[in-house]
């Protein structure tokens, strides 16, 4: 079996990767940063430590590295832009050129957010203008990913899916608590109102669809940038109800907000919806509706039992 290394196994998409890795015949090594990793071949690895990093792919060698690390709370970045640059940007670059020496594959994460949202529907064309500060950090960490001489540049949007630690309430070192749908199905759980936009639109990606892509990507030859989101374009809002829905809660609990509502610091992109059709024809899969998203969650056995309706 082909080894690949998954930079960032607590997280949502790494912990899916190093769990289905095996199903596409790669034998599973991770690393985690703030948080400990329940896997058994995982390391503690901080991106930015060039020689932690070097020294590490050097001794694997794996096929590929999928980076799945970043420092993505948006308005988080606004306010911390070295700290920013320095985990998204250098520590991309240090698994870019670990990556080069070790004649490794690079997976990257990057994000539906490096668009401006004015006109939503992109394809792998469209040309990428941030609005914020994380999002040029991202865009970016694609053109030093893309200094590999095999790479695949993955844009998913808003990831969501079961992730046990993010149940726990233990932030993960990306400044991420818990993804949208669980912070949606705890609130919804206890009875609670939420509020959600309705005047923001994306792709939701369910996690585990993701990691399907990416392991796909893992073994493509071909470098190039890919669209990796859900086939859906909707509000957060919308998004919510549907959860609510699927898990049998009341949905007049799922409250519309708008934008000017929010007192968020960084602008978001109104319409960050991704076309998935490049990636689709390129790895033959298919990518799932948010509705068929949110079913198979509803569907997985490993729901945290706090969370279960
Ligand atoms: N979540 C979204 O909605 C979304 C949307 C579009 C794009 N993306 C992109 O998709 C990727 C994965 O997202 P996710 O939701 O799976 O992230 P996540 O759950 O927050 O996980 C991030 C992982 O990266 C690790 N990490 C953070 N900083 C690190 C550092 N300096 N060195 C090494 N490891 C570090 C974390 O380790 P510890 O937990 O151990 O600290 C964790 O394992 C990110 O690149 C993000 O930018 C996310």
């Amino acid at each position: 079996m082909e080894k690949l290394l998954v930079i960032g196994d607590t997280g949502l998409v790494g912990s899916k990767l190093a769990s289905m890795a095996s199903s596409a015949g790669f034998e599973a090594y991770g690393t985690h940063n703030a948080r400990g990793s329940p896997l058994p071949h995982s390391t503690g690895l901080d991106i930015t430590d060039r020689n932690a990093t070097m020294r590490l792919v050097e001794t694997l060698r794996p096929l590929a590295i999928v980076n799945t690390a970043a420092l993505h709370n948006v308005d988080y970045c606004e306010t911390h832009r070295e700290e920013a640059e320095k985990v998204n940007v250098e520590g991309t670059r240090n698994l870019a050129e670990a990556a080069a020496k070790n004649n490794c594959r690079l997976v990257h994460l990057s994000t539906d957010y490096v668009f401006d949202g004015l006109s939503g529907n992109y394809t792998e064309e469209d040309d990428p203008h941030p609005l914020h500060y994380y999002a040029q950090t991202k865009l970016d960490s694609e053109r030093v990913a893309s200094e590999s001489p095999s790479y695949a540049i993955a844009r998913p949007s808003v990831i969501f899916g079961w992730n046990p630690l993010e149940a726990t309430g233990v932030p993960s070192s990306s400044g991420k608590t818990i993804n949208f749908a669980m912070f949606v199905l705890d609130k919804l759980k206890n009875n609670q109102t939420v509020k959600a936009v309705r005047d923001q639109f994306s792709s939701p990606t369910f996690a585990d669809n993701l990691a399907e892509a990416l392991l796909k990507l893992a073994k493509l030859h071909a470098n190039g940038i890919f669209h990796t989101a859900g086939r859906s374009c909707m509000s957060r809002y919308e998004f919510a109800v549907k959860l609510a829905e699927r898990f049998g809660y009341a949905s007049n609990l799922v409250q519309p907000v708008l934008t000017s509502d929010f007192k968020q610091l960084a602008q978001r992109p109104r319409n960050s919806c991704l076309r998935v059709e490049k990636a689709e024809r390129t790895l033959g899969m298919r990518f799932l509706t948010a509705e068929e998203g949110i079913s198979e969650m509803r569907n997985q056995i490993a729901v945290p039992e706090n969370l279960r309706a």
